[in-house]
């Protein structure tokens, strides 16, 4: 892809931030050869247990020991820092046969530490820059990601759940967004684990109601026993059947956002192909 696509995926907590994250990997690796990096971003650092990835060390891991050097002196005057950080989130990166793997992580401290979170910014978005999609499972604070560049297409996905908090807390989201300058191209609802019968009755209301607070829906996925046995037992949703409710659904809604080809991607963004 021409375009670097940088998608993150934010909500309430328990609404299915990282079971989305997850099944959209599934369809962008089942429908496309984009290269793929995938971030948890989420202090909690869900995704490596349900994708059963080893994780040696967060980036945060690496923040933290620099910030504690920093205030101790401990950094001799012919050590770049940044260099220091740089290779050490190299080194955090976990490189798959189709997707890499990068934990966040969480950040110790108090304090204003805005020269290692400048250097990290900046570190991210070369890592990123090496990938066609980076896909971000993030908490509901929009950490990490108050920066700015103009390589890369940001799309917020927000995720709800049939809750009135998690719809309030999806118009925070998109208010916080305004107020740390990330310019997010589109910004999309996910509504996620809504019962079956309800999504028949109610998606009409749901999507004026949205639209109403300035929202746009993407789609709706169903509650699902299967989902929640995969997560019970440990297993990879990644590993769930094509025609499993959820994955089409998923599947769609990536189809929809533009994440599967650049054509529909530019159409959404209201620009035609060079
Ligand atoms: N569509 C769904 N159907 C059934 N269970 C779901 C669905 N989406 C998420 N869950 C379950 O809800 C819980 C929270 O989901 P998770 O993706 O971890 O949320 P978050 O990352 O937003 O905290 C998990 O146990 C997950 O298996
Ligand atoms: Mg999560």
């Amino acid at each position: 892809m021409r375009q670097k696509l940088v998608v993150s995926v934010s909500g309430k907590g328990g609404t299915g931030k990282t079971t989305i994250t997850t099944l959209l990997l599934r369809a962008l690796l089942h429908h496309t050869k984009h290269a793929l990096l995938l971030v948890d971003a989420d202090p909690v650092m869900n995704l490596p247990a349900m994708l059963n990835i080893n994780i040696e060390t967060s980036v945060g891991e690496a923040a933290t020991q620099l910030r504690e050097d920093i205030d101790a002196g401990a950094i001799s005057a012919g050590t770049s820092k940044q260099d220091r950080l740089e290779g050490e989130v190299y080194e955090a990166l976990v490189e798959g046969e189709e997707f890499d793997f990068l934990a966040m992580g969480r950040t110790e401290g108090e304090g204003c530490y805005c020269f290692v979170n400048r250097v990290l910014t900046h570190i991210l978005d070369t890592i990123t820059a090496n990938y066609d999609v980076t896909l971000l499972d993030m908490d509901a604070g929009l950490e990490h990601f108050s920066r700015r560049t103009d390589r890369n297409v940001d799309v917020l996905l927000i995720v709800i759940d049939p809750s009135r908090m998690s719809f309030d807390a999806a118009v925070r989201i998109r208010d916080l967004a305004k107020e740390v300058h990330i310019e997010f191209k589109r910004i999309w609802v996910i509504a996620n684990r809504f019962p079956p019968s309800l999504i028949k009755d109610s998606s009409d209301d749901l999507e004026r109601r949205l639209n109403d607070a300035g929202l746009e829906l993407a789609g709706i996925v169903p509650a699902d026993d299967q989902i929640a046995e995969f997560n019970l037992k440990g297993k990879s949703l990644l590993d769930l059947p094509d025609n499993h409710p959820a994955v089409r659904t998923v599947d769609d809604i990536a189809k929809r956002i533009g994440l599967l080809s650049e054509e529909r991607l530019l159409e959404l963004l209201g620009r035609t192909p060079a």
